[in-house]
């Protein structure tokens, strides 16, 4: 079965059950956004997709195969990428070490790195995505709060992965920023990949989900396609 599938995966820290017998699959070409209350697991829910954290029980499966456990390296390789919520970027490096952190471009069997061509990828690639960053040498602790997180958008798709995981991608964006997301969103999910959304913006994941996933104290509490729900039933069932 191609895309990603969940089979009653749990998940505890020390005495805290952050997730409980979630079973679920999500399809090749299509967005489902999570959303759900603070706390409610949608951040540990994708981290384990990402091979961050461990299920205490459970199997996580890329088109059929189980996936190993702990060990996002293994699950970057497969092409499961993701948009940490803290952003997860290396503040004092330049643009294009952090986009290509863990997967650098070398020459001579290795051994050095492959500067320019790493920084035409770059540039093209931000190109591509309609990102504009005056100046890719700099280290990204000093650019914007919107431009590290384009950063770590582009970081993410660089790759092609087949599954994108993305953990609040606009909380810090203004409305021009956010649109080009929303576009290359899009874009994910016409070239066939997985796309997975957690956001607390509604109206953002209006504008793109196929499918929302609501969360409650670590629990799928409603799974629906978004054309046969509201944003003012989606808000009910957050608070309600
Ligand atoms: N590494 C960790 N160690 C201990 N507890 C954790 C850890 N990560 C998350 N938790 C706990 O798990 C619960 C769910 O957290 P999580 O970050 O998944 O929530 P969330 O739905 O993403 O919330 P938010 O909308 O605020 O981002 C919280 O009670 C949190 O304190
Ligand atoms: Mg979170």
């Amino acid at each position: 079965m191609n895309g990603l599938t969940l089979h009653h995966i749990s998940k505890s820290f020390g005495s805290v059950d952050v997730l409980k017998q979630i079973t679920t699959h999500f399809d090749a070409g299509q967005v489902t956004a999570i959303v759900g209350d603070n706390g409610a697991g949608k951040s540990t829910l994708l981290k384990l997709m990402a091979g961050i954290h461990a299920p205490d029980e459970g199997q996580i499966l890329l088109d059929g195969e189980v996936l190993s456990k702990r060990c996002p390296a293994d699950h970057r390789r497969r092409g499961i990428d993701m948009v940490y919520q803290d952003l997860a970027i290396a503040k004092q490096h330049d643009v294009v070490t952090n986009l290509f952190l863990g997967r650098e471009i070398t020459r001579r069997w290795g051994c050095f790195l492959n500067r320019a061509a790493m920084r035409k990828t770059a540039q093209r690639e931000l190109d591509r995505l309609g990102i504009t960053i005056p100046d890719l040498n700099r280290p990204v602790g000093v650019l914007s709060g919107g431009q590290q997180q384009a950063v770590a958008i582009a970081r993410a798709v660089l790759f092609n992965p087949k599954v994108l995981l993305l953990d609040e991608p606009t909380a810090a964006l203004a409305a021009r920023e956010v649109e080009q997301v929303l576009i290359l969103i899009r874009q994910q999910k016409q070239q066939g990949r997985v796309v997975i959304l957690v956001s607390h913006r509604l109206n953002d994941v209006f504008a793109v989900a196929d499918r929302l996933l609501v969360m409650h104290q670590g629990r799928i509490k409603l799974d629906t396609p978004s054309e046969a729900t509201t944003l003012a039933q989606i808000v009910e069932h957050i608070v309600g």
